[in-house]
């Protein structure tokens, strides 16, 4: 099976009754191994909601997800936590590197949980780090590293464990545009390695790297076109 990522009549509605937020409405799509899709929207359209879900952060209030095999909204919180470590790399806006470690202990740590050693580890944080340049940093703390060195740090980490899928939530938000283009083609190069990307972005020139636009509105997919 060559699809890694299955959304089926996914709705996703906050809060209750007068109070409800309907973020995704009756979503469909699904994304095959070594795609590279963006999903485009304006604020509020529900673009985290969906990263959210296809992260296995999150489950929908109703409609089927199926992640790189795994039913999720049929799973406990435990085995979700599970299939996040194992199959997804997360990048994000504002990084999330923790202040306290230095590069390389930051992208040593999603290996701690896959049964590797403290050397192998190593080595394949070393590895990662030199395919976005960063060999230069290892033993820097983040509160040390520009913005892009930051993001570029942040890609290794969710590149170290090999996952089937990278998933990016405005990564170059924080960025100037040189930087940002930097960044962009750091997962240009994650994805011809044969990593299925997946970039959330409400930047039409963001969307644009990617072969696959998919367009939010309100919660509904409007658009969904290759190039
Ligand atoms: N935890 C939550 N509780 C209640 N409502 C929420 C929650 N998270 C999101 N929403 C609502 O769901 C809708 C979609 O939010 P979402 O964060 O997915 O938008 P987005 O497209 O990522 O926006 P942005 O570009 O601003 O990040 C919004 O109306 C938002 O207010
Ligand atoms: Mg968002």
């Amino acid at each position: 099976m060559s699809e890694v990522v299955i959304l089926q009549n996914v709705s996703k509605i906050y809060g209750m009754k007068h109070e409800a937020v309907h973020a995704l409405r009756d979503v469909s799509f699904s994304i095959e191994h070594g795609e590279y899709v963006s999903i485009m929207g304006p604020s509020g359209s529900g673009k985290s909601t969906c990263m959210n879900i296809i992260g296995a952060l999150d489950r929908p209030s109703s409609g089927l997800v199926r992640i790189n095999g795994s039913d999720t909204a049929a799973m406990e919180e435990h085995e979700l936590a599970m299939l996040r470590g194992r199959a997804i790399g997360f990048v994000f806006q504002q990084y999330h590197l923790l202040t306290s470690m230095t590069v390389l202990e930051n992208v040593m740590l999603p290996l701690r949980y896959m049964g590797f050693d403290k050397q192998a580890r190593r080595k394949r944080a070393l590895e990662v780090l030199e395919q976005v340049s960063m060999s230069d940093r290892v033993r820097h703390y983040p509160a040390e590293l520009s913005g892009g060195q930051k993001q570029r740090a942040a890609i290794a980490r969710a590149m170290a464990a090999s996952p089937e899928i990278v998933l990016a939530d405005e990564p170059t938000g924080a960025l100037d545009s040189e930087t940002g283009a930097l960044v962009l083609k750091m997962f240009e190069q994650v994805n011809r390695s044969g990593t299925t990307v997946i970039l959330v972005t409400h930047d039409v020139a963001v969307a644009r790297e990617a072969r696959r636009r998919i367009k939010i509105y309100d919660g509904v997919i409007v658009e969904d076109t290759c190039v």
